[in-house]
């Protein structure tokens, strides 16, 4: 197939150009490469035999350019930090929803395009969910709204059963679980879901959306202070700086290695038939600590991570997918182990410059936000 990558130069985007073009497909990227992003040059990992297409998706004759001739498009371009976003808003609504809508007036008002059109994939985000889901003894699954600040200025870190007050045991996040959208990230990730299915329904074209966990591995920006908490540890790390945690560091998240997202939306566009949303991770929890112990591991230094028993407000204290849905109609299935996966992750990161902006991020973050 001919297959439309925006965001094909950035971190997952370029490698699912990658097992594309593996896989005979061709391929032709869209990427304004984002200052913020690639620091002002583009990358040298972009596959060689991809067409590319520097431009913007907020503006819509670029999508049409972009998008005669394909027969699929797996969008991905977008605006990435979900701190940020609380004090750039416009911006991030402006990429992720509004560059959202740019394509499907593209598409809508040029029959020959949508005509061709097999198959939408797009990037949601599990941000969305806001706070995980969970179990009581008592009262089984619940999904709580998200902790209160005074009971997290308390220290009290984990999420109380609103019927009994007792402690609950994290359980994967399945996909009918109602979103909270805490962010404008988030927020605008739901904006790109709903479109994709929305359009998906009524242009007829089988559309797929997926809220990935957090993705990890070679390529995550090093120089991105705003997102990919293993990339934000990895460059702390690599300058000799203690990883910051917040609350007790024991919070846990699904870490999904790169290569497995880039096949899970390679799925996508070659087996799903219907369209869908799907939650995409392992499956597998692991605490943020145990993350920054493993990179400094994997990077042989003596460093302790700093635990700050500070929060902020907004971050779900647990989170990790229920991936039912991806296993049984598209058949994915994660074939990397955290291990291998991290190993892989510190394997290239051994030649790349990590410049931590860590600081700077924190200092915007509190002058805008409070501490
Ligand atoms: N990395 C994660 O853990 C994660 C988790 C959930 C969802 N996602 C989603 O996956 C997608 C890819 O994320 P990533 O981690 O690869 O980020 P990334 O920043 O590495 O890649 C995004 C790419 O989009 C490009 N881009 C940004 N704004 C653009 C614009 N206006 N026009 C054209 N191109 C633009 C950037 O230059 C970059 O190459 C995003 O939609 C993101 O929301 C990522
Ligand atoms: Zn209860």
């Amino acid at each position: 197939m001919k297959v439309l990558v925006t965001g094909g130069a950035g971190f997952i985007g370029s490698h699912t150009v990658d097992l594309l073009v593996e896989r005979g497909h061709d391929v032709r990227i869209l990427d304004n490469f984002e200052n913020q992003v690639h620091g002002g040059s583009r990358p040298t990992y972009i596959n060689g035999t991809a067409e590319l297409t520097s431009g913007d998706i907020l503006d819509k004759k670029t999508w049409v350019k972009a998008l005669t001739g394909v027969e699929a498009v797996i969008h991905l371009a977008a605006m990435v930090g979900m701190g940020q976003s609380m004090y750039q808003p416009v911006r991030y609504m402006m990429a992720n929803s509004i560059g959202t809508a740019n394509m499907y007036e593209a598409i809508i008002e040029n029959p020959e395009i949508k005509n061709n059109l097999k198959k939408i994939v797009s990037a949601s985000s599990k941000s969305i969910y806001g706070e995980g889901s969970y179990r009581c003894g008592q009262h089984g699954v619940i999904n709580p709204v998200n902790r209160p600040v005074d009971q997290l200025a308390r220290g009290q870190w984990e999420v109380l059963c609103p019927h009994c007050g007792n402690e609950m045991a994290p359980v994967g996040i399945t996909e009918d679980k109602p979103p909270q959208n805490l962010a404008a990230y988030a927020l605008s990730k739901y904006d790109t879901e709903r479109l994709t299915l929305m359009f998906g329904d009524t242009l007829k074209i089988p559309s797929i959306t997926f809220r990935y966990f957090n993705v990890y591995g070679p390529r995550q920006s090093l120089g991105n202070p705003y997102t990919g908490v293993a990339a934000i540890f990895l460059s702390r790390v690599k300058n000799d700086n203690p990883p910051v945690i917040y609350e007790d560091g024991k919070m846990v998240r699904d870490f999904i290695f790169v290569e497995d997202v880039a096949m899970g939306n390679v799925l996508a566009l070659e087996k799903g038939r219907e369209t869908d949303v799907f939650n995409l991770g392992t499956g597998k929890s692991v605490t943020i600590e145990q993350i920054a112990r493993t990179l400094i591991e994997l990077n042989g230094r003596e460093i302790e991570p700093k635990i700050t028993n500070e929060f902020r407000p907004g971050d779900s204290r647990h989170d990790f997918a229920d991936i039912g849905r991806a296993e049984k109609k598209l058949g994915f299935k994660p074939k990397w182990s955290l291990k291998s996966g991290m190993e892989k992750l510190v394997e290239w990161s051994d030649d790349q410059k990590a410049v931590d902006k860590f600081d700077q991020a924190e200092k915007e973050r509190i002058r805008y936000l409070g501490g």
